[in-house]
Formats: structure tokens, sequence, C-alpha cells
């Protein structure tokens, strides 16, 4: 059984990502600034907050939102200055919230200094910083790997004459983590952060940093003749022996903490990953997203999928960390669809899906992760036309499934279904014109429905998901079981209802959401002797869920 004293902070309290460009503009040029972050800590606070992860605000071609690095140790002007981000680290330190910055090492921007040198010759310092290859002899790439993002994994270099590979954007080049220079200029960047004080980092894409000892051709996995990177280079054996460098060098003895990104990482490898002999503290991984794309080939077939397939890729994650390692539990991110679309296949407001979606993110064994927004009930947003994504995955998500032989409009569907755009829009916070965001035009639309869903007009509303999830927080800091507890999955079969229970010392809680649009029922011996400690529709009749009802008991 775990004691609260025996947690770190981390695991006690609540993280909340910020996509800083989204998220408040303080100088009117439609893109947020650190010192909006640091201008929103007290809403922060509000909820109960104690770790924010802001994605890449470092200098930065924006090819990819930040994701492609020039400059590690320097802050993007479109965000603003060291200065703000020290003043963001210090201000958040005097509210208990620590700033958790995005580590992307598996490749940088095609404009960092290490690549525009190694890209010059075979023979300079940083040759050998990147991953180049031969062409074939008739020219063509060295493999038939389709990157990330869409077409060939490999780039030509006119200078060198060599293909060099991209898990992602062409100009987000592969760094070569075999060469023991590259590691040691990471550990340095990564202990830079440590020094000004951060609390952690998440740390992108990690699974694609080891590639594999032979470079070769693929089975075609699509209509391209080509054959996914992530099948080809994920999670190679000998991967956790860079991370243990990595973990020793910038991770051990002090109070931070880290997450990494893994696709690709089943449960039941979570041991491996997290806790005492692992090399994160927590891990990203996606069997539970992966769900509502069914069993589909591609993801803009999605097929059928049932909720009780939900609930099993929550459970062996939960137990995967059960007693070895801890829980990043989420719902959305700056990649996925807002999860009231995503895991939902019933009718039903958004704010009572928030809601009772909401009940598991904040009751799951686990540190939450809130995805800015989620908490207002965001939901996917209509978008008209390919023109008004500004996402470059999106873009190619769209050229692929014309190739898979969707008409314009179907796939103009399948893009407002999954674009990571939608995670995106900017952050509401009021009535005034552009949400309160930006007083220039944002640079992705607001939402239509933002006169009804910001922060302003949820906060004085008690049923708004906002409140519920400030009730959530408040309960979550108040009763040990929620944050201690042992997980148990209860109802397993039932599609309907998640239901599982908190076993804590001495205390314990029921957690029983309807994420269905029909009444359900329940045994009421599983509450027998409990109290209802909150319920997303007030008193509660025992045995009997209304449709979207999440309930709370305890005793
Ligand atoms: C994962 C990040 O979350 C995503 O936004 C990014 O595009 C890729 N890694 C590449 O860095």
């Amino acid at each position: 059984m775990t004691r609260l004293s025996d947690l770190a902070w981390w695991q006690k309290t609540i993280a909340y990502e910020i996509y800083p460009k989204s998220f408040l503009d303080t100088v009117g040029q439609g893109t947020g600034t650190i010192a909006g972050v640091t201008a929103k800590l007290d809403y922060l606070a509000s909820l109960g907050v104690g770790a924010i992860w802001i994605t890449p605000c470092y200098k930065s071609p924006m090819v990819d939102n930040g994701y492609d690095v020039e400059n590690y140790l320097e802050i993007d002007p479109s965000f603003g200055t060291m200065d703000d981000m020290d003043e963001l680290i210090a201000r958040g330190r005097e509210l208990g919230i620590r700033v958790v910055l995005d580590l992307v090492f598996n490749h940088t921007s095609e404009e960092c200094e290490w690549f525009k040198e190694s890209r010059k010759s075979r023979d300079n310092d940083y040759a050998d910083w990147y991953i180049w290859h031969d062409a074939r002899p008739d020219g063509s790439a060295p493999t038939n790997w389709r990157s990330i993002f869409g077409g060939s994994a490999w780039a030509w270099c006119e200078e060198r004459q060599q293909y060099y590979l991209h898990t992602f954007a062409p100009q987000q080049p592969d760094l070569n983590w075999e060469n023991p220079a590259v590691r040691s200029a990471l550990i340095d960047i990564a202990n830079f952060w440590v020094e000004k004080g951060v609390g952690g980092f998440r740390i992108d894409a990690i699974t694609y940093i080891k590639k594999p000892a032979v470079f070769a051709d693929g089975p075609a996995d699509g209509e391209d003749g080509m054959y996914a990177v992530h099948a080809a280079t994920a999670n190679t054996p000998g991967i956790l022996d860079f991370l243990h460098e990595f973990k020793v060098a910038v991770r051990d003895g002090r109070d931070i903490f880290m997450v990494g990104e893994a696709n690709g990482v089943e449960a039941s490898e979570l041991g491996q990953w997290v806790g005492d002999e692992g090399v994160f503290d927590m891990l990203f991984e996606f069997s539970h997203t992966h769900v509502p794309m069914g069993k589909a080939e591609v993801w803009c077939r999605p097929a059928d999928w049932r909720l009780a397939e939900l609930k099993q890729a929550l459970t062996a994650s939960q137990e995967g960390t059960a007693t070895n390692g801890w829980y990043p539990i989420f719902f959305e991110n700056h990649d996925q669809p807002r999860s009231v679309v995503n895991f939902f296949r019933c009718e039903g407001s958004a704010a009572s899906k928030a809601k009772a979606l909401g009940t598991v993110l904040l009751t799951l064994r686990g540190t939450p992760f809130i995805m800015q927004g989620e908490e207002l009930g965001y939901s996917n947003r209509v978008w008209k036309s390919l023109d008004e994504f500004d996402d470059l995955q999106t873009r190619s998500q769209y050229e692929f499934a014309l190739s898979e032989g969707f008409d314009a409009t179907q796939a103009l569907a399948a893009c407002n279904r999954f674009s990571r755009d939608n995670a995106r829009t900017p952050m509401q916070w009021d009535t005034s014109a552009n949400a309160g965001f930006s007083s220039a035009t944002p640079w992705l639309p607001v939402h239509d429905d933002y006169q009804t869903v910001n922060v302003e007009v949820e906060s004085a509303d008690p049923s708004s998901p906002l409140s519920w999830f400030r009730t959530l927080a408040k309960l979550r800091s108040e009763r040990d079981e929620l944050v201690t507890g042992d997980y148990e999955e209860l109802m397993a079969d039932s599609d309907q209802v998640y239901a599982f229970r908190r076993q804590g010392e001495g205390s314990a809680a029921v957690i029983l959401a309807n994420l269905s649009d029909r009444p359900a029922a329940y045994d009421s011996a599983l509450i027998e002797g409990m109290n209802l400690l909150a319920g997303t529709h007030g008193e509660s009749t025992p045995g009997e869920l209304r449709p979207l009802e999440a309930v709370v008991f305890g005793a």
C-alpha cells in the first residue's frame, strides 16, 4: 500500500499542459507568450495544478510549432525572452507550480547549428551528429520508410551527396544518439534547465532515438509502397541504455520528474521504463488513445470500438504501474482531438461529457494531466476548409485520405475528426473579442462556442465543467485514497459505465462514470456504507446513473 508521505510532490499534484502559442497573448501579436502563462498562474492554482508542462518555446523556425528546435538554450522571440522564462519559473515556485519543459531530443530543426555544420561535409566535427546514409545505386533513398508526417523518411542533401533520416518532417533531421558527443550535448542542455529551476521534463518522441543496426526495407503497408518508420525504428533494443545514462546524468538526486512520450511501448512493458529500475518517472503510452481508432489499418477509416476496450487499456496501464512506477493519466494533449469527441460515441452535450470523463481523469491512480481547455469542455471545432488548418500533419493526412480513395468532403471530415489543431485553438478566457486570448487576429480561429465555453462564464456557473474540475481537484487534495489508493476495476464488462474502487489506508472511494447517453444500473452493494462525495448531477439514487452522470462515493 502506498503512503502519502512516501510520494514525491509530482505524484500528489495535478499537471496541466500549456500550448503557449494558444494560451494568452500579452503583446497583441495573435500568438501566446510566456508572460501570458505567468499572468494566469493564479487561474492554474485555482485548479489545484502543481506542474505545468509547456510545449517547446525554444528558438525555432516553427515548422512544427516548436518541435523543430534551432537552439535549446534560447527562447523564441515570439514567446518572449529568457527573463520572461526566469520570471515564470520564479513566480510559479512562489505559488507552488513547477515549470516542466519539453525536451525534443530525437531530432533538431534543420536550422540548428549542429545540422548546418553536419550537412556541409562528411568529415567535419558535426559530420556524425545526424543519421546520414548513401543512396542506393539507382540514387533512391536507402530504405522505403515512410515518415510520420508522410512521404519518405529520407531527404537528399546536395552538399554531402547523402540522405539524412527524418522520422517526422524533412525540416526535423534525426540526431545520432550513437555518437557520445551528441548524448553529452543533450545532457548539458537538460542540466542547463535543471539549474534554472525547472520541475522536470516531458521528453518528446523518445522511442525513436535508437535506430536499428541494419537499415532495411520493410513490407509495404500502404498504396505508396512504403513502410512506416515507426514500425522500422520504434523501441529498438538498446534504447534503455541511452536513457539510463541520461537519467543518471540529469534526474538522479534531483527533485524533478521526467515523463517520456513513448508511442510504441505497451502497458506490459511499463515496468522496464518507469519505477525503481526504469529510466523515467512516468511514461505517456498511448494504448487507450488508440482505442477510438478501432482496429482500423489507417487512421481515416476508424472502425467500431467499445467502451469495454477503452477500460481494458486503462486498466492494463493502471496494473502495469500498480506496484512499480507511476502513471500519467491523460485523455488529451496537443496531438489528440478533443476527448468529448474522441472517447464518446453517443449523444449529449460536450459539457456533460467533459464532466463525466473528467471524473475519471481526476480519480484514476497517477498524476492527472489536463490539456488546456479540457477543463472547460472544449470540443472539436468545425473546420470549413483545409486552408483553415495550420498543422503540417493535418495537411499530409488530408493528402493521405485522398490517396486512400476519399473524396475532398470525406477527407475534410476525417481531418475535422482527427486533426491536431482541434487541441490547439486559442484558450477561451471570456466573452470579449477573440475570447480574451489576443487583441490581434489569432493564429488559429477561436472556437465558435466561446461565448458560453470560457473561464469567466464557467467560473460563475456551479454546473460548468470548470466548476466540476475544481470540485474534484479539491476532493483529490482532501481524500488521500484518491492519490495513494490501489485501483480495482469494477463492472469491467459494462459498455456504459466505467467504475473502479480506490482502496486507501483506512479509507476508500468508488467512482462510477456513465459514459453513455442511456440510464445505467449498478449494484448498490458496490457503495455500501459509503456517502456521495461528489456528483455531476447533484444528489444521486444508489444503483442508478442518469445519462453521462458521474459520482464519487467514499467512506
Ligand atoms: C510529438 C509531439 O507531441 C508532436 O507535437 C510533434 O509533432 C512530434 N513529437 C515531433 O516532435
